[in-house]
C-alpha cells in the first residue's frame, strides 16, 4: 500500500508546502520591515527625514541634565542634612532666628513671613511661598534670584546638593 513512491510524494508535498510557507513569511517580513522597525525608534527618524530643527533642540535639552523635579524625586534627606552644614552658621531649625530666619517648615512657607525677623525689601518683594522649585532657584544663586538680599551666601552649584537639602528641610516640618 505505502510504496516508496507514495511516501516520497507525500514527503515532497510537505517540504514544498513548508518552503512556500517560509518564502511567504520572508516576503511578508521584508514587505513590512519598515513598519515593524518603526516601533523601535531609530527607523522612525528615517521615515521623517525632513529636518525641522526639532531634533537639535531636544539634544540641547538633554545636555542640560535632568530637571529639578526628577532629581528631587530621588533626593536623599540624610545627605541633605550634611549639606545643611553650610547654612548652620546663620540658620537654625529649632524655631529661633539667627543671622537668618529659622528654617524649620520653610518648604511651602510664605516667603519672608517669619515673625521677629527683619527681612530685606528684596525678599519681602518676592511674595508667594517657598515651593521646592523656588527654593531650588533661590539656592542656586540667592543674589541672582533676589538681588539685594541680606543672605550672604554664594549658592549651591550642584543640583543634587540642592535637591537633597530641600528634601531634608521638607522633612523637618513646621
Ligand atoms: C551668612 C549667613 C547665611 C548663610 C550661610 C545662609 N543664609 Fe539663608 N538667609 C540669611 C539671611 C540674612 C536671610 C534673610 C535674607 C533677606 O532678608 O534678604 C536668609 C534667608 C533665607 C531664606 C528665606 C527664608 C524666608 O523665610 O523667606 C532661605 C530659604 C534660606 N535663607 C536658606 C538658606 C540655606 C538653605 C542655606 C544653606 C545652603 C543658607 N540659607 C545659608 C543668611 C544666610
Amino acid at each position: 500500500m505505502f510504496d516508496t513512491m507514495t511516501v516520497t510524494k507525500a514527503g515532497g508535498a510537505l517540504c514544498g508546502a513548508f518552503l512556500i510557507f517560509l518564502l511567504g513569511k520572508w516576503a511578508a517580513e521584508s514587505l513590512y520591515h519598515t513598519g515593524v522597525e518603526g516601533h523601535g525608534g531609530e527607523e522612525v527618524a528615517q521615515a521623517y527625514s525632513i529636518d525641522t530643527g526639532a531634533e537639535g533642540g531636544e539634544a540641547e535639552a538633554a545636555e542640560a541634565g535632568p530637571d529639578f523635579a526628577t532629581v528631587f524625586a530621588a533626593a536623599d534627606a540624610a545627605a541633605g542634612e550634611k549639606v545643611f552644614g553650610k547654612c548652620k552658621a546663620c540658620h537654625k531649625v529649632d524655631g529661633t532666628n539667627g543671622t537668618g530666619p529659622h528654617l524649620d517648615g520653610v518648604v511651602d512657607r510664605a516667603v519672608a513671613s517669619v515673625e521677629g525677623f527683619s527681612f530685606s525689601d528684596a525678599l519681602k518683594g518676592l511674595g508667594g511661598n517657598w515651593e521646592p522649585e523656588r527654593l531650588n532657584e533661590f539656592l542656586t544663586s540667592p543674589k541672582g534670584y533676589a538681588p539685594g538680599t541680606k543672605m550672604a551666601f554664594a549658592g549651591l552649584p550642584k543640583i543634587e546638593d540642592r535637591a537633597n537639602l530641600i528634601a531634608y528641610l521638607k522633612g523637618l516640618g513646621g
